[in-house]
């Protein structure tokens, strides 16, 4: 049987098409049928192949991903390969030695949203759509915009205006998307762009497409293909719309249907203090999301206060015994300074995952001896708007607690020498 939709609401099926909702409303899924048994060693030779197509970090893993995609459609760059990195400063200040980053903005646009996206644009290719659209606090409308030139396919993107990073704005205005700014928050244009795609016909390509979530799913593929699939106790990534969290907890059911993973790590999901509804569900053990009015956080890419996949994330934290933490965006900065005095650099909303970590230590959740990956979803040059602001102690209401100020100098030796006091 070929792969097909599911509901996850009401359990209806659908063959595979250009809907991404179900007609009660629910959110679809791809469901696979691994008809036979499928092993790591296909995967581990093709990550020596010299053919972009066979070594991607996304296509490597296809048996896993859209199997019965005809190659020619694929639209690739290719992504993935990303580092699996380990830090003494990073370990020293998180408190434990036991700890790894994968750095997902080592991805061809700089985030982690490619994975999803070739796998969604490849779709949109087979689906012979010729227009795609997305709502976006940066990195997604940024991805879209660059696979959708690729692929030659018109992109229009909806942002919140005034509320997403120069460099993530500049990115998706250079690769020719038509942007709109909607004068409201992410969750307003989020709405927009729903009822605007199915009015128009236009391709929705949010991460409530279930082509992205199986993109993405290749990151916990990936980490655990380069740990000798020996998989870590625990994941914790940045949690915002909860497309990722999602994924990561299909990504693991599979892996165990396929006996590919003897034991599933555990899931831990960190949202913003100020865009935290996911955090506070887990934590009432409510069943329905109540929305933050008005999300808050430094870290622009997750300030999303009405997150549309939240029930899938919700099972994935329940399926892998997983946990939901908030931080503060002072521990979120504080995090991605210490990321990127280490020398790998991540952008702010990035650095939750390992604030999230040292809290989750500190509070005993998880312990010193466990192996943890932290996933570090975006590049350092995606907000240096905020880094700078941080060494300027111009962020409201944060410390700048590691000190790096710039210094101005006459273009004299001895003026020089005074700085540096040499
Ligand atoms: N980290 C970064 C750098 C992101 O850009 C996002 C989401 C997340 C984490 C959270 O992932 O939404 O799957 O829970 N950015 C989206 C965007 C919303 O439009 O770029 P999530």
């Amino acid at each position: 049987m070929p792969s097909i939709f599911k509901c996850i609401d009401c359990r209806k099926s659908y063959p595979l098409g250009f809907k991404t909702r179900c007609e009660c409303g629910g959110l679809l899924e791809v469901k696979h049928e691994f008809r036979e048994r499928i092993r790591r060693e296909i995967f581990d030779k093709r990550a020596d192949s010299k053919n972009p197509l066979i070594k991607s970090g996304v296509w490597r893993f296809k048996e896993l991903v859209y199997p019965e995609l005809d190659n020619n459609h694929i639209i690739t760059k290719p992504e993935g390969n990303t580092n699996l990195y380990t830090s003494k400063l990073i370990s020293s200040f998180v408190g434990t030695s036991n700890l790894y980053l994968k750095h997902e903005g080592e991805n061809p646009t700089g985030s982690f949203k490619d994975r999803g996206m070739t796998v969604g644009v490849s779709e949109a290719k087979r689906l012979g759509m010729t227009i795609v659209a997305c709502a976006s606090t940066g990195n997604t409308s940024s991805s879209l915009s660059s696979y959708a030139a690729t692929a030659g396919l018109k992109c229009i993107v909806f942002l919140p205006e005034g509320r997403i990073t120069y460099g993530k704005l500049a990115q998706t205005l250079a690769y020719g998307a038509t942007v709109i700014q909607v004068k409201g928050s992410f969750d307003d244009a989020m709405r927009i762009v729903q009822q605007v795609s199915e009015e128009l016909s236009i391709y929705l390509l949010n991460s409530i497409n279930p082509w992205r979530i199986e993109g993405q799913k290749t990151i916990v593929f990936e980490l655990i293909q380069q740990l000798n699939w020996k998989p870590p106790d625990w994941i914790i990534l940045p949690a915002g719309n909860l497309g990722n969290t999602s994924a990561f907890g299909k990504a693991l059911t599979e892996l165990e249907e396929l006996d590919l993973i003897d034991e599933k790590p555990r899931l831990a999901a960190i949202q913003a203090e100020g865009a935290d509804p996911f955090y506070r569900l887990w934590l009432t053990g409510s069943s329905l999301l109540e929305p933050n009015s008005e999300a808050k956080t430094i870290a622009s890419a997750i300030r999303i206060g009405n997150p549309v996949s939240w029930k899938k994330a919700l099972f994935a934290i329940k399926n892998t015994n997983g946990v939901v933490e908030h931080v503060s965006d002072q521990e979120i900065m504080d995090s991605k300074i210490v990321v990127d005095r280490s020398g790998i650099g991540c952008e702010p909303a990035s650095a939750a995952s390992v604030a999230g970590a040292k809290k989750l230590l500190d509070s005993g959740v998880i312990d010193k001896g466990e192996k943890i990956v932290c996933i570090l979803t975006g590049n350092i040059l995606k907000d240096p708007d905020s880094t700078i602001r941080y060494f300027e102690g111009d962020l409201p209401g944060i410390k700048p607690n590691f000190l790096n100020s710039l210094k101005i100098v006459e273009p004299s030796i001895i003026d020089v020498r005074k700085i540096l006091e040499l």
